[in-house]
């Protein structure tokens, strides 16, 4: 197999600051500039390890270019194979040079009805492949409004871990749905609390080995709000969506980070 992945010191799944940028269903090759000027900003010594989860269409060519950047997917399907048109394998990316995937992203589980338990399939997929996963969870609005932002982000890490995934490869990204893309965020206070929340469920999930999983925030991250995310002693990195589309806005957050 053609494996284009950085070497294994270069992993999501280690703690350390992590800045991760979600392209989404944005970019065509002509954004590969905008890679090679992210690869320089990642490039600086003391600065945090920088990935990028591209459409799928970009991940051979990005990694290629990548040099010291993360290249990941954002999604992948819960079998390796099959009459599933449209759908991309594990397998497939990571043959394509992903490093990692993201799991679970509020957008899939909202607008293709993935439950807890799927999202915990392709979690086990995507282990089976050699990727590390992302894997994002996060409370609607309505959750958030009846205060039970704690228990729901609970009960989805408990669902999703259900299976027997080795926690080495696994971040996982804290993103309220009510944030995403609405310029609206938590404040760092609240962001801590449920930090706490997540990595109490991943240490009696795995005991002492949970202490180690990364866990980021993402939702709204522009550079204003990256020094204050960053000061959050818990929070080990961020995901980051349209701010990550511009390499200019995106080289803050990362240097926020250093
Ligand atoms: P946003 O997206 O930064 O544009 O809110 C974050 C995400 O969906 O991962």
């Amino acid at each position: 197999m053609t494996c284009l992945r950085p070497p294994s010191n270069e992993s999501l799944a280690v703690r350390r600051p992590l800045v991760i940028g979600n392209w989404k269903m944005h970019g065509d090759t002509a954004m590969l500039s905008s890679i090679a000027a992210i690869v320089r900003t990642a490039q600086s010594p003391r600065g945090p390890t920088v990935g990028l989860a591209v459409p799928h269409t970009l991940i051979a060519a990005a990694a290629t270019v990548a040099d010291g950047v993360l290249i990941g997917a954002q999604d992948v399907h819960e079998a390796s194979s099959g009459a599933h048109t449209g759908d991309v394998s594990a397998e497939m990316v990571r043959a394509a040079g992903a490093g990692f995937t993201i799991v679970g992203h509020s957008e899939r589980r909202a607008r293709y009805e993935e439950t807890d338990a799927v999202v915990g399939r392709k979690v086990l997929r995507a282990r089976e492949a050699s990727l590390d996963v992302l894997l994002c969870c996060g409370e609607p609005a309505d959750v958030r409004a009846q205060g039970r932002t704690l228990a729901h982000v609970r009960d989805q890490l408990v669902e999703t871990l259900a299976t027997s995934v080795d926690p080495a490869f696994l971040a996982i990204a804290y993103e309220p749905c009510w944030a995403i893309g609405t310029g609206c965020s938590p404040t760092v206070e609240e962001i801590a609390s449920v930090i706490d929340a997540i990595r109490s469920v991943v240490r009696e999930r795995y005991g002492e080995r949970g202490s180690d999983i990364p866990i980021l925030y993402g939702g709204s991250v522009q550079p204003r709000l990256a020094p204050g995310l960053a000061a959050i002693a818990s929070l080990d990195g961020v995901l980051v969506g349209a701010a990550s589309l511009d390499p200019v806005a995106f080289r803050v957050v990362i240097q926020a980070f250093s």
